[in-house]
């Protein structure tokens, strides 16, 4: 009998296997009302609490979730905190983006090993339900990546936190997952950004525009989106552009007063109802583009399933790749300083990032930028 051999792609070891992203903390000014905005209007529900009632003397966290999103909003009780002094300086914003892992000491050991500057060496936590480990590393400005790994609990989030059920929990607006969350970067910071991400934590660029493709008649930026290897971990890197007047970008940096997230893509499969709902319950969008837009929005992606109408009268905006369309939106600033927003995104296939709608996204984020005396 002949033996055959078969050519195989030789695997890419990957050291810092990814499960996926397991949780957003954002640090906010009062935890407590945050919490009902984003239950009330983005339709999350309150599964965890950790503060005074719990033993902690410093701070109160709730941990909402819809879908398998979980965001974490964390409050200090006393102004002398490390955590006053990030809202201090940038205002409500994205601390951490927390990633599943399934050995949270290895991943530390292994982008340390790499370059990464540590936030919180690897620690143990137990409760009745099991244990958690973490770890945490800098990446660009203050935030920070936490490894999580969760195999052996099976508790509500973490040990440290209590279990909430029942009371106000609302009605879901239908967002399942994170998509994908957007860094922004200062002038010249892109490679060093997209180096880190290659080098510490094995990622890499799967995409990349440039600021003639991404401009308006006053601003421009640069975007590389670095994935992880499996590609459930996708995260986006903008880098402000020379343009004739200041870009939403440099906004953003100059409000946060630093580099940070700039948006958390949040996926569902019915963008028109989670939309129609979230406005309904108080969410803001960015305007809709003009009405040309829609009228030449078959001629540019094709054939769609959606009916004109009412994307047109929500606001949403359709790019296209060679595997397919997607659904895209995006709301106003969530807090009163023009940062952190969130985009709703339904993919049909594509994969892509909605280069096609920066232009649109653009100009409407202009006029709203403009409203502020900041264009
Ligand atoms: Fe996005």
């Amino acid at each position: 009998m002949q033996t055959q051999f078969v050519e195989q792609e030789t695997p890419v070891f990957d050291f810092l296997p990814l499960n996926g992203t397991d949780h957003v903390e954002l640090y906010v000014g009062n935890a407590k009302q945050s919490a009902h905005f984003y239950k009330t209007a983005f339709g999350f529900n309150t599964v965890a609490y950790a503060g005074p009632e719990t033993g902690l003397r410093d701070r109160a966290s709730y941990v909402l979730q819809q879908g398998k999103i979980r965001l974490v909003l964390t409050t200090p009780l006393k102004s002398e905190s490390p955590i006053m002094d990030h809202i201090k300086k940038h205002g409500d914003g994205v601390k951490i983006l927390a990633l599943w892992v399934d050995d949270a000491y290895k991943s530390y050991e292994e982008t340390i090993k790499r370059g990464a500057k540590s936030y919180q060496e690897p620690k143990t936590l137990t409760d009745e339900f099991g244990e958690v480990r973490t770890a945490g590393i800098y990446t660009y400005g203050e935030t920070i990546h936490l490894f999580v790994e969760r195999k052996n609990y099976t508790g509500a989030f973490m040990p440290g936190y209590a279990a909430v059920e029942g009371g106000y929990q609302p009605a879901s607006t239908g967002l399942l997952y994170i998509d994908h969350c957007v860094g922004n970067v200062g002038w010249n910071r892109m490679d060093d950004a997209v180096n880190w991400y290659e080098e510490v934590m094995g990622f890499k660029n799967i995409l990349s525009f440039d600021d003639k493709q991404i401009n308006t008649e006053y601003s421009a930026l640069m975007s590389k989106v670095m994935s992880n290897k499996n590609g459930y971990v996708k995260f986006p890197i903008n880098e402000p552009a020379e343009g004739k007047k200041k870009s939403q970008i440099e906004e953003y940096l100059e409000f946060y007063e630093g580099e940070g997230v700039q948006h958390i893509a949040v996926a569902t499969h019915d963008i028109i109802t989670t939309v129609r709902d979230m406005k309904a319950r108080g969410v803001e969008f960015l305007s809709p583009p003009p009405r040309a837009y829609y009228e030449t929005l078959l001629e540019r992606v094709g054939k769609i399933d959606e009916d004109i109408a009412p994307l047109q009268e929500l606001g949403i905006l359709v790019d296209y790749d060679e595997e397919g369309y997607l659904l895209q939106i995006f709301t106003k600033p969530v807090q009163d300083r023009p940062t952190l927003f969130f985009e709703i995104i339904q993919r049909k296939g594509a994969q892509s990032f909605g280069a096609g709608n920066f232009k649109a996204l653009f100009e409407s984020l202009e006029r709203e930028q403009e409203l502020r005396g900041n264009l």
